[in-house]
């Protein structure tokens, strides 16, 4: 079997005002009416699968465990840790973990803020990277891409990026550049890396010995003085606040000569900001997506939320504009700036 290794740790600062500090994006009915964290988690829950690990921050244990629980699907163990550090820790914590029990065991590394309907078609595009997986690669999914994106991974292939089954990866290039996301979109053998992952523990960890060794020691030593707490097992702290903030997608994917893709030809949509939320939220005729207590008149291509708040939004010959309210804070933005929210909630933090 297959264990899931569910990555709930991130901030989603993207997504603020609904997304905040102690409430992350992940945890919030955003499309549909779980959490995208309860979605991802019931994804994984089918035969091919053992229960899932699931790595976040102590902030948000007991929410994954009541999520968890209100979906009743299967846990595993969720480990916490002393601090975000980005991905790369967080995944190379789970490796380390998994090996106590069996080192060969195989991996799927699945984000927790993604949006993909058709489960029977993920499972089958996780199933057709197993063999690679098995045989020590690093497996990666691709999908085609349909604009310049600046917030993915891009995965060179030799051939045409239409190939049926698995295939190596020459190159990854995380988060380019416009003008370089522009030229891979042009050249057609670039693919989007959805973000999932499938791979062996000792595989992993023997990446990391030869491109992050670094990180090998403190992480370890995090993993070996874990303490359980109630449900939980918390990483040490000591060595951990030594780590770099550091992505899988930099530290090794972009290193890595082992790598396969598998084009993941499932709907999938990464729910990482505004613009993508409102492009998978349902349109109304003006293309308005449209949540809770508003009213869009003359309004085109906008977003206009109202979170459980009991306010009352109405927008007024709109165009391309984000609307989120809260209980205790408004977003009014254009919607071209959807990326630039992060920014928007890091001058917020400054004040503080
Ligand atoms: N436990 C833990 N700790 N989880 C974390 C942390 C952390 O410090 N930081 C982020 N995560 C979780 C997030 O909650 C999310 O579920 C997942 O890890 C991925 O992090 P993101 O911050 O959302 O990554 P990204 O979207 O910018 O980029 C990744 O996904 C893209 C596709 O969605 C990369 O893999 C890109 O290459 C990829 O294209
Ligand atoms: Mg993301």
């Amino acid at each position: 079997t297959i264990v899931p290794v569910l990555l709930a740790g991130g901030a989603g600062t993207r997504l603020w005002p609904l997304s905040r500090k102690s409430f992350p994006k992940q945890f919030s009915p955003l499309i549909s009416d779980e959490s995208l964290f309860q979605a991802s988690t019931r994804r994984v829950a089918g035969p091919s699968f053992a229960p899932p690990l699931v790595v976040t921050g102590a902030d948000f244990r007991f929410i994954v465990t009541e999520q968890i629980a209100e979906e009743g699907l299967p846990s595993g163990d969720v480990l916490i840790e002393p601090s975000p550090r980005s991905t790369a820790p967080a995944v190379l914590a789970a490796a380390l973990w998994l090996t106590r029990n069996d080192p060969d065991a195989l991996m799927l590394v699945a984000p927790s803020d993604h949006a993909i309907p058709d489960t029977a078609a993920f499972i089958a595009c996780v199933e057709a990277g197993r063999s690679a997986a098995e045989a020590g690669e690093l497996v990666t999914f691709g999908i085609k891409p349909t604009r310049a994106e600046t917030g993915y991974g891009y995965i060179e292939v030799s051939g045409q990026t239409d190939c049926l089954g698995p295939a190596p990866v020459k190159r990854f290039i995380e988060k380019p550049d416009a003008a370089s996301a522009a030229k891979m979109l042009a050249a057609g053998t670039f693919l989007w890396n959805a973000g999932i992952f499938l791979f062996s523990a000792r595989a992993i960890i023997s990446a990391f010995e030869q491109h992050a060794p670094a990180m090998i020691a403190p992480v370890r030593a995090s993993v070996e003085g874990a303490k359980a707490d109630l449900d939980f097992h918390r990483l040490d702290a000591s060595a951990w606040s030594d780590l770099p903030d550091i992505s899988i997608d930099h530290a090794i994917m972009e290193k890595a000569d082992n790598i396969t893709t598998v084009p993941f030809t499932a709907t999938w949509s990464d729910l990482g900001d505004w613009d993508a939320v409102a492009r998978e939220m349902t349109q109304d005729d003006g293309g308005n997506a449209l949540k809770g207590n508003v009213t869009a008149i003359d309004c085109q291509g906008s977003l206009l939320r109202s979170e459980d708040t009991g306010l009352e939004v109405v927008g007024l010959g709109l165009e391309n504009a984000l609307v989120v309210a809260t209980r205790d804070a408004v977003l009014v933005a254009d919607r071209s700036r959807a990326q630039d929210v992060k920014d928007a909630v890091a001058a917020l933090r400054a004040r503080e």
